[in-house]
Order: structure tokens, then sequence, then C-alpha cells
């Protein structure tokens, strides 16, 4: 090791404070390290290549070390390195606004820029509860979300989030946020305690429970409704055919607001460039970031419904909410370029025409005795994991902590792949890369996972 390496490996452990880490993790250990990125893959700093199976974040949509989008952000940063959008505009937030809000479905033509995906949901449901007040109906502020959804970390979308153990330790949160059942198809029969509903019926049957909800809650108190195209914590649950549809219905019912929280599903996750479009539905909001930039710089954006900036055009009423960095101009400036890709490449279709043949690659996994569900939509795919096929029995909390950190996020990556075993829920591995990846990266995947997968299946 050179002295350069083992000088950032010590600063890693020193002074940096990872994000959602154990830091004992590491004491005995060193911190992985990434230096650099090329197309699909990454390489860490003794050189060795992985496969990032996971986009890096759900984020590198484009692949790495794309020499056009850091040239236009050095371009920018020399043009007008800074502006903030506070009683001002740029010309990059401008363009970026006005060509995000012709991909959008309907009227969604606002676009309000934050840094993140947690500030957009934040933004959501501030604007929710401005616009009921500013429209005469001051008491609609409550919000609904789904169990073990993940909707980020500031307090509000923390509460919103539907995973208890990454709230305990914050309460109290932002109160008047409430919890409906999710949609994973394969846990349906418990979630509902029916056997055997079709996915339509359960589709329904998931879609009817947010209507009780906002019954039991008072239609006059709920704003809004979080759900994510597919989401994301538990392992990737698509919607059953028909949940969105009666989702948009009961919204419409109630005067709710429904939010599609796309910061994973938007930018060609799913295939098309806004999450909501593959399950064709019209939200009221979308909240997105992530993909905008593919990552090469920090954006995101709350994307509002025509109508719910009305109230905000005349007299002395403001949003009074906002980021410093928000739409910063070298973000905007590299999301107008990964655009520019996204069209050149034709980088839907192509996760359009290859989703078919990633779904295969998964599925073949299923033989093998420890793969009890595969599930997803486009290049966004979790492979749930169970102790007994037949009884879908899951591992107990200790076998999963054995299993998930114990040895499989290790295994896999000593292996060359990086992607995420997950226990938000029941425990998953979860795959999202590149969009430019195709059939060699998919069977590189199906590959490791196998060798790996048979291997944990043996130390159980
Ligand atoms: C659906 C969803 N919403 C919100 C967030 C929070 O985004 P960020 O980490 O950019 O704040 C995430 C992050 O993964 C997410 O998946």
């Amino acid at each position: 090791m050179t002295q350069p390496e083992h000088d950032v490996l010590k600063a890693a452990q020193d002074n940096l404070w990872l994000h959602f880490t154990r830091h004992s993790a590491y004491q005995q250990s060193e911190i992985p390290t990434i230096v650099r990125g090329e197309g699909s893959y990454v390489y860490d700093i003794h050189g060795k290549r992985y496969l990032d199976g996971l986009a890096g974040l759900f984020v590198v949509q484009v692949g790495h070390g794309r020499q056009e989008l850091a040239e236009a952000a050095a371009k920018q940063a020399q043009e007008l390195a800074f502006f903030p959008l506070w009683s001002y505009a740029h010309p990059k937030a401008a363009e970026l606004a006005q060509r995000l809000a012709a991909h959008t479905p309907g009227e969604l033509n606002r676009v309000f820029f934050t840094t993140g995906g947690g500030e957009a949901v934040e933004t959501a449901w501030k604007l929710a509860k401005q616009y009921y007040k500013l429209i005469g109906k001051p008491l609609k502020h409550k919000v609904i979300s789904r169990q073990i959804a993940y909707h980020g970390t500031p307090q509000g979308a923390l509460s919103i989030t539907g995973i208890p153990a990454f709230k305990q330790m914050f309460e109290p949160l932002v109160p008047g946020s409430i919890r409906v059942p999710n949609t994973n198809h394969y846990r349906a029969d418990e979630i509902t305690g029916v056997k055997g509903m079709s996915p339509e019926e359960y589709g329904i049957w998931a879609a009817e429970r947010v209507a009780r909800a906002i019954e039991m809650e008072g239609p006059d108190t709920v704003a809004a409704v979080f759900a994510e195209p597919v989401q994301n914590a538990g392992g990737c649950f698509p919607p059953p055919p028909g949940y969105f549809q009666r989702l948009r219905e009961i919204c419409d019912e109630y005067d709710v607001l429904l939010v599609s929280d796309e910061v994973i599903c938007a930018f060609g996750r799913l295939g098309t460039m806004f999450g909501g479009q593959k399950f064709d539905y019209v939200p009221d909001i979308i909240t997105c970031a992530k993909g905008m930039t593919s990552g090469y710089s920090p954006i995101g954006a709350m994307i509002a419904h025509e109508r719910l900036f009305e109230p905000f055009k005349s007299g002395d009423t403001m949003f009074a909410h906002g980021y410093t960095f928000g739409g910063h101009p070298v973000s905007a400036a590299v999301a107008l370029a990964n655009l520019d890709i996204f069209e050149r490449e034709d980088l839907l279709g192509h996760v359009t025409r290859n989703e078919p043949r990633f779904k295969q690659t998964l599925d073949d996994l299923r033989d093998l005795p420890i793969v009890g569900d595969v599930r997803g939509s486009g290049y966004f795919w979790g492979i749930e994991l169970v102790k007994d096929k037949t009884t879908k029995e899951t591992f107990t909390a200790d076998e999963s902590e054995r299993l998930l950190r114990g040895f499989l996020s290790k295994a896999l990556f000593d292996a060359g792949l990086y992607c995420r075993a997950d226990d938000r829920g029941d425990p998953v591995i979860q795959l999202a890369p590149p969009l430019i990846a195709g059939q060699k990266e998919f069977d590189e995947i199906g590959a490791i996972l196998r060798g790996v997968l048979a291997e944990a299946w043996a130390q159980l």
C-alpha cells in the first residue's frame, strides 16, 4: 500500500462519520474505499473492480466516468458558480424546470428545487399544509404513508417514513403521520389475513386501507398520501394492478393530495422518465432527486400540479421555504446534460427493452432454496430470502443478523458485486445497476449471486 492510500484509509477511520453505518464493523478492518468509476464498474483504493449493482445508491443512471457531465459542471462553475433561487432566477434552473415539466404527466408544471430527496419530501408536506390553509381547509395537515417505506431523514420526512427502528431514537417527530399496509404481494396472505387474493383483489384491498385511514382520521384533517411507484424498503414492492388507479380515485374523493415519491423511481429507473408513468397514474406532486444528475452533482425537486401554485400567485402570499443550494447552477447544468444523454442514447428504451432479460436472469435464481421471491420493475429488483420456500418462513432476527450483516454483504462485495443486503423488512438483496447495463452485467450479477447465495445457505 502506498503512503497516500494509507493516509486516506486512516483519515476515513479517524475522522469520517459514515451514514447509516455501524462503525464497530470496521474496528478490525479497513473501511471499503472507492476511488473511481467507469461505466457500470467502480474501483477501490487497491485497484479491485466491482460491478456497481446499486448505481451508487440508485443514482448513477448513465454510468460512471462521463466526461461530458464533468465538463458541463466545470463550464457552469466558470460562468456562474452560484446564485440562489430566493427571489432570483438563473438560466439553468429555469431551463431545467421547463424541461422537467415537459416530461411530467398532467399539469405538474411547478418545480421547486432542493438539494436532495428528503428535502423534496419535506417540501411536499409543507406545501400540502400551506395549500390547504390557503384554500380554506386549515385542518388538513396529516399525511398517510406505507409500512416500511423510506422517505428520508429530515424530521418531517422521517415522520412519514414507515420504519420504526429508524425513528424511535429521534422521537418525538413531526406529529400527524399515519401508516397503512404496503403492497408486498408475496406476503399478502399475512398482511390481509385472507388466503390467496389475486393481485387485482390485493391492489384494491391495499388501496382501500388508505380510504379507511382517511375516514378514521377524518377527511377534513388529511392533506396527503405519500407512496413510491415501486416501494424500495422491504425489497422492491411493485403496485398490484389497479392499486394506483384506485388510490387516485380515493384521493380525489376525499380531496387528499397524491404524492408520488420518485426519489428512486424517476429518471429511467423503471424505464420511464417518471415512475408513475410506468403504472399509468398522475399524482398531484412528484418528489425526485438521485438520478436527476446521475449523481455528478446533488439536486432534488418537488414538482407540483399547477393548481397547487394557484394560491401563491397573488397578494402577499409566499411559500416561506427554501434551501441555499436548492437548484444550484452547477447541478442544474449537469442535470440538463444528463437529460441530453438520456435522449441521445435512448436510455428509457434501453431499460424497457432489457427489463425482461434482467428479470429472467434473476428469476433463474429461483431454483436456489434460499430464494423466496423475485420482484421489481425496470432496473430495480429485489430478491427476498427465506428459510423455507414452501411455508415462506423468514429468518429470525438473529439469523438475519448473521446472514445479512455477518455474511452476505461482505461476501457479495468480496466477490466483486456492490449491491444491498437489507433487513428493513424481510431479508432482501436489492439490485439497481446503472441504466447502461445489459446482459453482460446481468450475467455477472447472476453468477455472483448464485455462488454467494448457495454458500449462505450452506452456512445456515
Ligand atoms: C423514496 C425515497 N424518498 C426519499 C429519500 C431521501 O433522499 P435523500 O437521501 O436524497 O435525502 C430516499 C432515499 O433513498 C428515497 O428512496
